[in-house]
């Protein structure tokens, strides 16, 4: 089981600061000394794997429509940093194959989430994630693959069993071990907003390491270090970090 050492992760980046899912959003992390970056794989019209959150580019650059009807090629020619201030103007799409290179360079853990869109067949996407990912045994302690979609991370998990898993929840559901021990996942990653106390410590009992997201103050951080979680994600770790 991967062990997860650091209480707070960087949810798409120091993405309060910085465009998420950016490479600036990510060198912000290292830069305050966060070890652990969370981001979201998406898959282009050419099935690429992009780092982006949204179905829609609409939100998080000057591009509009599906991501997935657009090629690698037309992604990299949006701008994915002025929505957010404009001294990030001309921030580029990151490649999931750069990004593991600039996290091995820089030796950071990484929580990478498989996002389907519910529109475009999710086969491609694990099926490209799974061959990006190296072979190697640095890769098996600092990453960690989660999904909310059962069946992706199920087909992922046949793919590479090298790989730890987290299952991903937005509300408790019933069978929820049931999908965590056919992935022998290592964690259990919930929803702060749909979490009990019952639930968090159903979790925490049957041996599974508790992740919650997305936890952006220092009450709610106490909150949930008082349900024995593990680690947060947070959008301003660096904030919940400081003594
Ligand atoms: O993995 C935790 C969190 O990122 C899940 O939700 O929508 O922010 O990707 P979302
Ligand atoms: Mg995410």
């Amino acid at each position: 089981m991967i062990a997860i050492p650091q209480q707070v992760i960087a949810h798409r980046g120091i993405s309060a600061s910085a465009p998420e899912n950016t490479l600036s959003a990510f060198k912000l992390a290292k830069q305050h000394g966060i070890e652990w970056v969370e981001f979201d794989v998406s898959l282009s019209l050419d099935r690429e794997c992009v780092i982006f959150h949204d179905d829609d580019l609409d939100r998080c650059s000057n591009l509009s429509g599906p991501l997935a009807q657009q090629s690698l090629a037309a992604l990299k020619q949006g701008d994915f940093g002025s929505w957010f201030a404009p001294e990030y103007a001309g921030e580029t799409i990151l490649e999931l194959k750069s990004l593991i290179q600039w996290l091995q360079t820089n030796d950071m853990h990484f929580n990478l989430e498989i996002k389907v869109d519910p529109n475009i067949a999710w086969e491609p996407l694990v099926e490209n994630i799974a061959a990006t990912l190296p072979q190697t045994s640095w890769l098996r302690e600092h990453c960690l693959v989660s999904s909310f979609h059962p069946a992706a991370l199920l087909a992922f998990s046949r793919l590479r069993e090298d790989v730890p898993l987290g299952i991903l929840l937005d509300e408790p559901m019933q069978h929820w071990q049931d999908w965590a021990e056919g992935v022998n996942a290592s964690t259990v990653n919930c929803n702060y907003d749909h979490l009990t106390t019952a639930f968090a410590n159903d979790v925490v009992d049957a041996g599974y390491q508790l992740l919650v997201y997305t936890v952006n103050t220092p009450e709610q951080f106490e909150t949930a270090l008082s349900l024995h979680a593990t680690a947060v994600f947070s959008d301003n770790p660096e904030r919940l970090m400081q003594p």
